[in-house]
């Protein structure tokens, strides 16, 4: 390509409005090059970096943020040619990286990379993108958990049932069947996405929200997730697999790859000890929605006779993360009218529409340097560490069944009884 047809093609890929607004589409694009070479062989990376060189005239400081969004299988080789080319120094200016996921495929992968990027970069020079912290609604759980003082005391086992993660999609694999046949929905979603939910729910008030206190509590929260060996990983999980996932192109009409999972998890720790924690994710399902919800523990007496309490519900807090973006808290009222009956309603906040894009967020961060929405390298590998049991349980013999389920359903109906009994998963209406 030249720099031309590069641009023309990122004009036709931006889901930004620029037709009206040419001069501003016109000031970036001439900002962007297109440079051919591999990433992974030094001598390519040498003329890119006397390319770069050449076009900031020889500045005495360039400041650099190389962004790898590669097939996993490069980054080693990548890092290690930009070392080698000398790209890594920070001698004449910042030199970051980011780096996309997935990162590693298992806590040994995961510790390789990471000791492999260590040779070559310092943590502090790391960006790993997980995009869901650059989502408004998720920062906002720092705010709503530690801005508010009536939430906090009620945020532990003594008053929460237990939590729900939900990260459900309608959109189906698509034309990244190849990339998910070796994926499935643990790596895919749980590893990254779901444990960071987690984490950001669960961890302790950290003393400030600079990136490393910060993610100090989320490594710790991690590290406190229980371990189950594989058959109290398979016990605790069941896996599913959408009717029709198997015709698309590159998945084996034998494929036990699951496109939905639910897990059960315990956080032992003083705060969680005994308080289970489901999280469930799929593809093709009724609609997008990620969600999590807090059940509150019925209270400890009924005042009221049966009839009375017909309509009571324990206390739910909903966090609606995307889309319809909301924060919902059901309460238990008396029905107006002459008899006294309960009935349960909810008290609700809706975040203004048309919140921004993740990845605005993060690269901004990247560019200031701000590393408090990126993954550090403990917690990567303490994710894994959750992970790999059920991923090593559902590649044995000792998983449940992988149960199909209709495309445009909530996921299989064991999930129903999975969470039951008397737990019902938080749908939206
Ligand atoms: C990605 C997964 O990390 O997140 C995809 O690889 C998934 O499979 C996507 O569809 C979901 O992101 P979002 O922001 O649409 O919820």
């Amino acid at each position: 390509m030249t720099d031309e047809s590069y641009r023309r093609l990122l004009f036709e890929v931006s889901t930004d409005d620029y037709e009206s607004d040419l001069q501003s589409w016109l000031d970036f694009a001439n900002q962007v090059r297109y440079f051919q070479g591999s990433s992974n062989d030094v001598a390519s990376l040498k003329r890119l970096d006397d390319y770069i060189r050449a076009d900031t005239h020889g500045e005495a400081k360039d400041d650099r943020i190389y962004y790898l969004a590669l097939s996993p299988t490069l980054y080693e080789g990548t890092v290690n040619a930009l070392g080698d080319a000398g790209m890594l120094d920070e001698t004449n200016g910042v030199r970051r990286l980011v780096v996309e996921k997935p990162f590693g495929t298992d806590l040994d992968s995961a510790r390789l990379l990471n000791e492999a990027i260590h040779a070559r970069a310092n943590e502090h020079q790391l960006f790993r993108i997980d995009h869901y912290l650059g989502k408004d609604t998720v920062q906002n759980l720092i705010v709503f958990r530690f801005g508010n003082t009536i939430f906090e005391p009620l945020w532990n086992r003594n008053y929460i049932d237990h939590v729900q993660i939900s990260v459900l999609e309608d959109l189906d694999v698509a034309d990244r069947a190849a990339y998910y046949e070796h994926s499935g929905v643990l790596r895919d979603m749980f590893q990254s996405h779901i444990l960071q939910l987690l984490a950001l729910v669960a961890m302790e008030p950290p003393a400030t929200n600079h990136a490393n206190s910060l993610r100090d509590e989320k490594a710790k929260v991690l590290s406190a997730v229980r371990r189950p060996n594989r058959q109290q990983a398979a016990a605790n999980s069941i896996r599913g697999q959408y009717n029709g996932y198997r015709d698309h192109d590159g998945v084996s009409q034998a494929s036990a790859i699951s496109t939905y999972g639910a897990l059960r998890l315990f956080v032992d720790n003083w705060r969680w000890q005994g308080v289970p924690f489901y999280m469930r994710s799929g593809k093709a399902l009724k609609s997008k929605f990620t969600e999590i919800a807090i059940q509150f523990r019925q209270p400890p007496h009924r005042i009221f006779d049966v009839e009375d309490a017909s309509g009571l519900v324990p206390n739910m807090l909903r966090i609606v993360i995307q889309p319809d973006e909301a924060i919902r808290l059901t309460i238990d009222n008396k029905r107006p009218g002459p008899e006294l009956r309960a009935q349960a309603q909810e008290l609700e906040y809706r975040f203004p529409v048309g919140m921004r894009d993740a990845y605005e967020r993060l690269l901004l961060d990247a560019v200031g340097g701000d590393a408090s929405l990126f993954t550090r390298a403990d917690e990567i590998e303490l994710s894994w560490a959750v992970i790999d049991p059920y991923v090593e349980a559902w590649e044995t013999e000792l998983a449940s069944q992988l149960y199909p389920y209709a495309r445009g359903s909530w996921g299989p109906i064991a999930a129903a009884q999975f969470i039951g009994p008397g737990r019902y998963w938080s749908n939206p209406a």
